[in-house]
């Protein structure tokens, strides 16, 4: 199975018997030139959606295909094609139900350097092998499978966070590319990404397109097989002079609604709902006209199952007060909205981590780690992987999976067990103001719930932790319908203020302490010298008229 599009390139040119025909100096020269070609920037134009760098708009005679082909958008009914190319040229895509029998094709007369072709009337759940073809310069082949009907099972792969760990290096890390050669293993039938694909967005452009090149030629190693979809990520958007830059990202991928950032589709009876968490001015919130859409969105899938993704994380474990928790009230409407509408999964990025939460009904993914470098924090998840979502026909299976392919965490829904209480913002075992709130969650809402604080009387409220130093128990009791009861214990050490001190007089009143010294000192001085001064005038004129007489 082709894998990299050097594979391609060569594939392409060997069929002319040019390369392999060559002799070694003229290999030399044309290296040479090649080299030549690449120090002065040109190949960078290939990535280019700016079609005005192409002065030859002439058919050209032979062209490189310098990404793709990639599948995108794919339905039980139809998909779409897109590959670049570095000229403008025709496209033609060849398909078929075998890839020695590509006996269907598609074209486009148009000449382009970027080329999207639709597929139509497709056979639900079928594999197509393809190829594509722009001015009798061919791809490899390769094969994507249609959606399945409403209902059948799929596999689903989520992951996020692959981003370089610095701006002075921004190639891939190698654990993506990993993580990506599992992913193509598992053969899904369609991956979401939560975000954060470079490390930042330069004034440059031929910064960025080198930096989101160097992303691509990674995650179309996949995308020649499935369709990948994104949302953006805080990494992905603008500048640092705080310009919004999402041309590249919309490059990297091809998905429904574009230009917006937000979108949503239907794949084999499942709604998935993409979300931008950052919208400039309201970074880590759903506002305006954005969640007037959701609302309306939601709504209109009825009561299909709902798949919600986004960057930041409403229940974040390492950017606290910085992810959807940002504005309190917007990630509690988020919420309500996400229980009001039956929504099943909500996946996100941003910690560079592994976390489930559920809470009221709707299960929280954390899913950041495919490439940046892990988050250590209390509640663990601190590695490397992807999130694998077997959709079946009664079930929903979930595992966090290493790029090895070894299973982590698994969660199966439906949730039959008791209801799972979760803490959050203060972590267990840790050092707290006293007077401080847990965060505590519920995987359904109880019928009853007790806290007991110290082992002392239950209480249907929960108080903040007691400002006695030390350590402190947290019980929490909670009963659901069935009257089964689920049983949890936080411990915290209370860090108690002492009694409001002067401090500030002290620092005030400091400077004018050392003044008062000083002239304490120096007046007194002035004095005893004046003094001795006078004493001495004294004796001398005594003296002088002990001798006169
Ligand atoms: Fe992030």
């Amino acid at each position: 199975m082709p894998t990299s599009r050097e594979t391609i390139r060569f594939c392409g040119r060997s069929t002319n018997g040019n390369l392999i025909h060559m002799s070694v100096r003229r290999l030399i020269i044309v290296l040479s030139m090649l080299l030549v070609l690449l120090n002065m920037g040109i190949y960078q134009t290939g990535y280019r959606t700016d079609r005005t760098l192409i002065v030859n708009h002439e058919p050209a005679a032979t062209v490189s295909i310098i990404r793709g082909p990639t599948v995108h958008m794919v339905t039980n009914h139809s998909s779409r094609i897109m590959w670049k190319t570095d000229a403008l040229t025709n496209a033609t895509v060849e398909y078929g139900y075998s890839d020695s029998n590509l006996n269907m094709s598609l074209s486009n007369a148009t000449l382009d350097n970027i080329h999207k072709v639709n597929l139509v009337g497709l056979e639900v759940n079928t594999t197509y092998y393809y190829r594509v073809m722009s001015n009798g310069t061919s791809s490899a082949t390769y094969h994507f499978k249609t959606a399945p009907a409403d209902g059948e099972p799929f596999k689903l792969i989520v992951l996020g966070d692959n981003r370089p760990s610095s701006d002075t290096a921004p190639a891939q890390p190698q654990v993506f590319s990993d993580i990506m050669d599992q992913v193509i293993a598992e053969n899904p039938d369609i991956v979401i990404m939560t975000g954060d694909y470079v490390y930042s967005i330069s004034t440059s452009d031929s910064e960025n397109w080198n930096a989101w090149s160097k992303f691509t030629n990674v995650s179309d190693r996949l995308g020649h097989y499935v369709p990948i979809y994104a949302v953006i990520g805080n990494h992905d958007l603008t500048d640092w002079q705080g310009t919004p830059k999402p041309q590249y990202f919309l490059d990297a991928f091809e998905m429904f609604n574009e230009p917006k950032l937000y979108s949503s589709f239907d794949f084999a009876g499942v709604h998935f709902t993409l979300l931008d968490s950052e919208q400039q001015g309201y970074e880590g919130q759903i506002r305006g006209e954005q969640w007037s859409w959701l609302v309306n969105d939601l709504t209109a899938a009825g009561n299909r199952t709902k798949f919600v993704f986004a960057h930041r994380p409403l229940y974040p474990l390492k950017h606290i007060d910085s992810a959807m928790d940002v504005n309190k009230t917007n990630r509690d409407e988020l919420q309500q909205l996400f229980e009001d509408q039956n929504v099943t999964l909500f996946a996100a990025g941003h910690d560079h981590l592994f976390n489930r939460l559920t809470v009221n009904g709707v299960v929280h993914v954390i899913t950041g780690g495919a490439g940046a470098p892990p988050y250590n924090n209390p509640w663990g998840g601190a590695y490397y992987h992807y999130f694998r979502v077997d959709v079946c026909t009664e079930t929903i299976n979930m595992t966090s999976v290493k790029p090895d392919g070894t299973g982590v965490e698994t969660y199966q829904l439906p949730y039959t067990g008791p209801i799972e209480i979760s803490i959050r913002v203060v972590a267990n075992n840790s050092q707290k103001k006293a007077g401080t709130i847990p965060e505590i969650y519920f995987s359904k809402v109880p019928t009853v719930v007790h806290y007991s604080w110290d082992s002392g009387a239950n209480s249907s409220t929960l108080t903040g932790i007691p400002d006695i130093e030390g350590e402190h128990t947290l019980d929490i009791y909670a009963q659901d319908s069935t009257g089964t009861w689920s049983h949890a214990r936080f411990v915290f050490t209370a860090i108690v203020t002492s009694t409001t001190t002067t401090t500030s007089t002290t620092i005030t009143t400091t400077p004018t302490a050392q003044t008062s010294t000083g002239q304490v000192l120096i007046i007194p001085l002035m004095l005893a010298l004046a003094s001795i001064g006078v004493v001495g005038v004294v004796i001398v004129v005594i003296v002088w008229l002990t001798k006169r007489s």
